[in-house]
């Protein structure tokens, strides 16, 4: 269902957008108007992540990246569009114009607030006298405040009903503490609290929603997790622990464990893009929720027998979601959580890059294709694995592997060395030529080749950027049809930007990236953006506009390109909107 630009715009009015991003991005104030940060979509040391508070637009001059606050918010949380309209209209107060009409809603929206308010209670018994045991446990696992805070994690206390008592407290019934799952009936009728004497650990899914809760004995005992069932709000084969962190990950990767507290401890040892399916084996809708953050999977299941064929379970699934798969096993150790204890961060982000290129992994695969008693099958099995050995960056893995490919297939070091250098010099020779190939376009420079968008005519594609970035500054030059028409433009993506600015103007709207994220595409509102935040002299924009008109070739509009009256009666409109109607 499309928002109305009207509403877009009073979105982003209330949501401004130096105070949306300050929320993520320390910014200072350099020079101008403009705030600078460190980007957070790639890493860098020097700021050039930037955010224009009268544009209402951030762009990094780094990686490309930019747009309204609502593109914002759907590059770090990662969410769509609409769900990055309903995030912004949540943090401002504002209603949503269209979910209304959803009969499921309300009471949907009681069941996420009552499990965000038993996390807060959860969390709050943490710091009691009763919550010594929890903490003492903490501590023997080596969890941090800070990364229990982070996590959110808590205690359910010792007790029958102290959370039904605190949630009766604020406002809501047995009822609903069924139906979220954080209570159990009792034989005569009553309820009792279903979490009792753990450390709790909320699911919170990629919206920020409190969805569910896994509870751990502090210790030893069974069952070891108590976990939420499925509710209305919760579907475990949907949802991933630890997600909404991992999600905002620029590590480029998921790491896929088994445990909670392997995603715990990883995240607090660095490792913020660490995942755990909740108790479950990886589920197709696990993955394809995974492929929307990443596109590398590392898989570091526990070392035992039954994580491995966990693992060999979960490939597939990856695989089939284009997704390319790593596995990590970690040696001498049960799981993740207890290498990184006994053997530090740094022992586990060597693994991570060991597995780099999956060469384990993708010779045990290559093998099984292969029956390495005959001589034919040691022949295509040869050349297969100087293809992957040859592909390491590293000089010492291709020796380290030859050698190990030598002895399995019982062939002298030597043919497999040469195998795979020739194999290397035919890899670098592509790549050379690959290269030159693209220094020699040297007109391609100009083109937003970083958002897969290529002009056919780079002469007047600059003139129609040039068009749009005084629309931008002075909107005034293009009243009554004075701009280029649409139709002569070159770039389909410039013209649809173009098309869209105009009609924002001519409904007497302010033209802004928050209204036209709404029709745009994300890589045209990136170039959109990118555009717009050009400085424009206002003092010859005139012989600009009509420089920029003769390089396109085009004629000018004509008065009848405009429909006036249109243009008059959205004014009329817009007036009486933006007060304090809602709320
Ligand atoms: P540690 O043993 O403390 O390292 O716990 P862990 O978080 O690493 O969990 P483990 O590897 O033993 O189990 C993997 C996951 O399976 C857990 O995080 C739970 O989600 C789930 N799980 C484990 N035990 C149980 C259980 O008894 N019942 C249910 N429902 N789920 C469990
Ligand atoms: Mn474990």
């Amino acid at each position: 269902m499309p928002f109305s630009a009207e509403y877009l715009q009073e979105l982003s009015e209330r949501n401004p957008i130096e105070e949306v991003v300050g929320e993520y991005v320390p910014l200072t104030k350099r020079s101008g108007q403009n705030l600078f940060g460190l980007c957070p979509f790639h890493s860098e040391k020097t700021p050039s992540f930037s955010v224009s508070p009268g544009k209402g637009i951030y762009h990094c001059f780094g990686c490309g990246k930019g747009g309204s606050v609502i593109n914002f918010i759907m590059e770090i949380e990662r969410l769509s569009f609409p769900e990055a309209v309903e995030f912004l209209a949540r943090r401002a107060g504002m209603p949503l114009p269209e979910r209304e009409a959803d009969p499921s809603r309300p009471k949907r929206e009681r069941l996420l607030a009552l499990n965000r308010e038993a996390a807060r209670f959860f969390y709050s018994q943490l710091s009691t006298p009763g919550g010594e045991a929890a903490r003492e446990y903490m501590r023997r696992r080596r969890i941090s405040q800070r990364t229990a805070t982070n996590f959110g994690l808590g205690f359910a206390p010792e007790s029958w009903d102290a959370l039904t008592l605190a949630m009766k407290a604020a406002g809501y019934t047995e009822r609903e503490l069924y139906d979220a799952g954080l209570v159990k009936r009792g034989r005569r009728g009553g309820v009792y609290d279903a979490f009792r004497n753990r450390l709790m650990f909320p699911v919170i899914d990629v919206r920020g929603n409190v969805v569910a809760f896994s509870g751990r004995v502090l210790g030893d005992g069974e069952p070891k997790y108590l976990n939420s069932p499925d509710t209305p709000v919760f579907s475990k084969s949907h949802n991933l622990f630890g997600l909404n962190l991992a999600k905002k990950s620029i590590a480029g990767y998921i790491i896929l464990v088994e445990g909670n507290i392997d995603v715990v401890s990883l995240h607090q040892a660095g490792f913020d893009s660490a995942v755990a399916s909740l108790g479950t084996s990886l589920t197709a809708e696990q993955a394809r929720l995974l492929s929307r953050y990443a596109k590398q999977v590392v898989l570091c299941y526990d070392a035992d027998a039954a994580g491995r064929k966990a693992s060999q379970r979960a490939i597939p699934i990856l695989e089939k979601l284009e997704l390319a798969v790593r596995v990590v096993t970690v040696p001498g150790s049960k799981d993740p959580d207890e290498f990184i204890k006994a053997s530090g961060a740094e022992a586990f982000r060597a693994l991570i890059e060991d597995s780099e290129n999956g060469v384990e992994y993708r010779l045990q695969a290559a093998a099984s294709g292969y029956d390495l008693n005959s001589d034919s099958g040691k022949v295509g099995y040869l050349k297969e694995a100087a293809q992957i050995l040859s592909a390491l960056p590293d000089p010492v893995a291709r020796e380290v592997y030859s050698m190990r490919v030598a002895e399995q297939c019982s062939v002298a070091e030597d043919a497999v060395r040469d195998a795979v250098k020739q194999a290397y010099r035919r890899r670098a020779a592509t790549a050379r030529r690959r290269q030159e190939r693209m220094d020699t376009r040297a007109e391609q420079m100009a083109q937003p080749r970083d958002l897969g968008i290529r002009y056919s005519d780079p002469r007047s594609a600059a003139a129609e950027e040039g068009v749009i970035s005084l629309l931008q500054a002075s909107p005034e030059l293009f009243r009554g049809g004075a701009g280029p028409k649409p139709e002569s433009f070159t770039s389909p993506e410039l013209r649809h930007i173009y098309e869209s600015m105009l009609s924002l103007i001519e409904r007497g709207l302010d033209v802004g990236a928050a209204a036209l994220g709404e029709t745009l595409s994300l890589e045209e509102t990136n170039l959109y953006t990118r555009i717009a935040q050009r400085p424009v002299s206002a003092a010859n924009a005139r012989a600009a506009l009509a420089d920029y008109i003769k390089r396109i070739g085009a004629a000018p509009r004509s008065a009848e390109d405009v429909d006036l009256n249109a243009f008059a009666k959205a004014k009329q409109e817009t007036k009486g909107y933006g007060g304090d109607s809602h709320g």
